[in-house]
């Protein structure tokens, strides 16, 4: 298992309050969980968006709203200013994960492209905006994406090597959303470290992802749909280290780019025969025409990460899909 505890040992000064935006989604649910269970606390930031059904989020948030060292701003950053970050916080030092972000590189395309400028780019620089004017904020942890990258031919895609060149409107947001990261740690100081991860799944994976859709459509004796001829890869990341990499992230504060890949590259044919062996049946699958946006190759170089902050990937494809496989089971009962 991923090695949160040591991570949150890690942290020489150990900071205890955390904003989490986009806490009610896949990823910021789990971090939320995480940093509550190691004894934070943690203010959430959600307006539950219904690019998927918002009470799943509701459920994804049912622990942490159980919890006393939770308190949860339903409000769109986009659109809505925080309230006072030195009232917010009680005056308190506070870690900002910045996870809030419309998702999803295959719906970026045509009218919806402003749902992921409204809450990619914009949302964010109102974020900046707001930490500039904390003097308590410790750090800006960015929840970036391998789709920053692009189509690239050169593989690993390494931080400071591969040129970003993204393939999709969504990951044109993300680098944008990255970019003005930096720029207000290049102007202002502010303390940032961003983090690509790539495509994450287990417990709680969004339903417009492969695996879930996988799963779902296989407990229904439906047929899936794959995109090409499944030979295109992916550097599959589960959850739980993406969360173990945020949380030893935390401790670089000068403005670096990290990727969080899985170690997991495979395709996506591959991929679907472990997923048949973890579910013990038979998948229908339809082959479709590739879709665009997506690019035929992800694989991260994790060196940076290794080095800087002692993180490594720990979760096998096969286990991951065992863990997202018995979450979804339950959780659709
Ligand atoms: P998700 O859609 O499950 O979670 C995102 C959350 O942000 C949602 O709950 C949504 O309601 C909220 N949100 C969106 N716009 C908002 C706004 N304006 N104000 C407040 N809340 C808002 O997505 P996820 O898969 O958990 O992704 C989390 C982050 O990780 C995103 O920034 C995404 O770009 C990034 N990322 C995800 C993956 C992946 O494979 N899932 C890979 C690379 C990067
Ligand atoms: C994922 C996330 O959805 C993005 O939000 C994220 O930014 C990106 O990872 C990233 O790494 O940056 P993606 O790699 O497309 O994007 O993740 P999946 O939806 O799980 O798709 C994986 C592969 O399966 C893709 O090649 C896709 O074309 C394929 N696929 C997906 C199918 O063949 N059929 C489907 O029904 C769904």
């Amino acid at each position: 298992m991923p090695t949160s505890r040591i991570a949150i040992e890690y942290i020489e000064e150990k900071i205890l309050q955390y904003i989490v935006t986009g806490c009610a989604g896949f990823i910021g649910s789990t971090l939320t969980d995480l940093l509550l269970r190691e004894g934070g606390n943690v203010i959430g930031v959600d307006c539950f968006r219904n690019y998927y059904d918002p009470a799943i989020k509701r459920a994804y948030l049912s622990s942490a709203l159980e919890h006393d060292g939770f308190r949860l701003l339903e409000l769109d950053l986009s659109s809505q200013p925080l309230p006072d970050p030195v009232t917010l916080t009680d005056g308190e030092q506070f870690i900002v994960f910045h996870l809030a972000a419309q998702a999803g590189v295959r719906a970026s395309w045509g009218r919806d492209f402003n749902l992921y400028t409204r809450d990619n780019i914009n949302a964010t620089q109102n974020l900046l905006e707001w930490c500039l004017r904390a003097d308590n904020i410790k750090n800006l942890v960015f929840a970036s994406s391998s789709s920053v990258y692009g189509d690239a031919k050169e593989l690993p895609m390494h931080e400071d090597r591969t040129i970003p060149k993204p393939y999709s409107p969504y990951g044109v947001t993300k680098l944008a959303a990255e970019n003005l990261v930096s720029l207000y740690h290049a102007n202002y100081g502010l303390p940032t470290v961003s983090c690509r991860f790539f495509t994450v799944y287990g417990p709680r994976q969004r339903p417009d992802m492969a695996f879930n859709r996988f799963m779902t459509a296989g407990l229904q004796h439906k047929p899936i749909t794959i995109y090409g001829s499944g030979e295109q890869t992916r550097d599959f990341t589960f959850v739980e280290d993406i969360t173990d990499g945020l949380i030893k992230a935390q401790t670089i504060t000068n403005g670096e780019i990290f990727n969080l890949g899985g170690g997991n590259r495979v395709n996506m044919n591959h991929a679907l025969d472990t997923l048949q062996k973890v579910m013990g049946i038979k998948l229908d699958i339809v082959y479709e025409e590739s879709q665009q946006g997506d690019v035929k190759d992800t694989w991260a170089s994790t060196e940076k990460a290794k080095q800087q902050f002692d993180w490594t990937p720990s979760i096998l494809l096969e286990e991951g899909l065992r863990m997202e496989f018995e979450w979804l089971c339950a959780f659709l009962q």
